[in-house]
């Protein structure tokens, strides 16, 4: 089979961009750190469900949290107590599409079979309360995970009436700094957290004689439907430079999903330049279900300044749609079929994998991705056996993963377009394609988003949590 090479370099010219629907990124709690324990005869909420749940789920079940209900206090839950039986026993709840049997990352949400069996005891037992002074002290969720920051730069509010759902937009978030500087992490914070689905965001770079007016331009538009209508949509934000030219753009600096914490890696790796004129770009925001009454989201990003450099600055790389390499046979997904589709790359030099970003829509089925090293070895790198348009996650690896020059890194997707699919968007089905990286979710993808580092001895020895 054809295998192309790939240029590598963390920046991409603007106008050569894949618009990303979907996308993503990690948090929470490893599943090996927990211990099996028997469970007990008889189980209650304050003594053993809480616990569970304010590990595993209040980081959105609370208020204000990605859901749209809360599991804090023992009124909030009790109601619950049968459908968190099934969805903990189906391993819909926590939202961890990837199988943790095949690869661990950090901060993976997974529970472990005593959990399981807990919450099924207690709703099998009418979900009873226990001794209210067992209660455990309420878990803390700071808004920032890094302290005060430097810079907040407000996102444009966006008003949503009630019952309205599913808006995907393209949002600029210009500014201006006195001089280039480098910073530490950038960190987008929800405003209306049960509204604010995912979020996946580039930074535009202006050199500094080329752009006369950042902020002209509009803030928020909504999803363009085809390709031809990004760069009309490029226009109307006012990305382009004063010459029409386009600015270079650096993928994936700021993503968001509910539950999931901003890309801190350790000191000495990663790190930005934020140029004195700049913007960064929501290629998309994803707000959900509005519930009954209207909404106005006023999410900001937080900003932490450092005086060192960037010495290791992230690269990434992406195979599939509009990426180094194909997505191979092709995308053309016909109506009753299940298609597979795979693209390829050989990696030329070593590398040391930190993060990776699987990406199909709603037709997705499974995903599959690892690295053949020359001597035919195999590395895993991420298993989704039940793919989920909504938690598509940037999964990080709890130590970087070191690919050697030479190997290849395939990446496997199946997708359904029969009516057996239930997020089929189209009844009866349709003839589906990648229309050359359109944005709409109807249309579908094949991506895998590989961000690394330059292999330096060591680096599979050094902890990323
Ligand atoms: C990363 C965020 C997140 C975490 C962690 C999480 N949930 Fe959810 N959960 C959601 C969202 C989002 C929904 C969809 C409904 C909504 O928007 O409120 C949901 C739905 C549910 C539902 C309703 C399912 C249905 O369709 O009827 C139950 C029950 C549930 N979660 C239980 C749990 C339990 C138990 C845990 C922990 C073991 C958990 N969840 C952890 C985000 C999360």
């Amino acid at each position: 089979m054809p295998v192309m090479k790939k240029k590598f370099s963390a920046f991409v010219p603007l106008s050569a961009l894949a618009v990303m629907l979907l996308s993503a990124c990690n948090n929470g709690n490893p599943i090996a750190s927990k211990e099996e324990k028997k469970v007990p005869e008889h189980v209650n909420f304050t003594e053993h469900v809480a616990p569970i749940l304010y590990d595993n789920c209040t980081v959105c079940h609370r208020p204000n949290g990605g859901a749209h209900f809360a599991f804090i206090t023992y009124q909030d839950a009790k109601q619950y107590a049968g459908s968190m039986a099934f969805v903990t026993k189906e391993r819909m709840m926590p939202p961890w599409p990837a199988d943790p049997h095949y690869t661990e990352f950090k901060g993976q949400r997974v529970l472990s079979q005593y959990e399981i069996d807990v919450l099924a005891q207690w709703a099998k037992e009418g979900a009873p309360e226990g001794p209210k002074d067992k209660m455990p002290a309420l878990p803390k969720y700071p808004s920032s995970l890094a302290g005060a920051p430097d810079m907040v730069i407000p996102v444009t509010p966006y008003f949503m009436k009630a019952f309205s759902s599913d808006k995907f937009l393209l949002v600029k978030v210009p500014y201006q700094l006195p001089a280039d500087t480098f910073a530490s992490l950038i960190e987008f914070v929800p405003g209306r957290n049960n509204v604010v689905h995912h979020v996946n965001g580039d930074m535009v770079k202006y050199e500094f004689n080329k752009k006369s007016d950042v902020f002209a331009g509009e803030r928020i538009i909504s999803m363009v439907e085809d390709t031809a209508g990004i760069v009309k949509a490029f226009q109307k934000l006012g990305l382009p430079n004063d010459d029409g030219s386009y600015p270079v753009l650096q993928k994936s600096v700021v993503n968001y999903l509910p539950g999931a914490i901003g890309q801190i890696y350790p000191q000495g790796i990663g790190g930005y330049i934020l140029p004195r004129k700049g913007a960064f770009l929501f290629n998309d925001i994803h707000y959900g279900f509005t519930g009954k009454n209207d909404i106005t989201d006023t999410s900001y990003i937080n900003i932490f300044f450092t005086k060192v450099p960037p010495n290791r600055p992230v690269q990434e790389f992406q195979l599939g749609t509009l990426g180094a390499v194909p997505v191979e046979p092709d995308m053309i997904i016909l109506p009753n079929t299940v298609k597979n589709v795979f693209s390829r790359m050989v990696i030329t030099k070593d590398i040391s994998v930190l993060t990776i970003n699987p990406h199909m829509h709603l037709l997705g089925k499974s995903f599959k991705a690892y690295a053949l090293k020359p001597n035919g070895d195999t590395i895993r790198l991420i298993s989704i056996p039940r793919w989920d348009f909504n938690w598509q996650y940037f999964y990080t690896f709890k130590k970087m993963v070191k690919i050697p020059a030479g190997s290849t890194i395939v990446a496997e997707g199946v997708y359904d377009n029969t009516k057996a699919n239930l997020n089929n968007p189209f009844s009866p089905p349709q003839v589906i394609t990648d229309q050359n990286g359109s944005m709409k979710a109807t249309d579908e993808m094949f991506q895998f988003i590989v961000t690394y580092l330059p292999y330096k001895e060591g680096d599979e020895k050094l902890s990323l949590e």
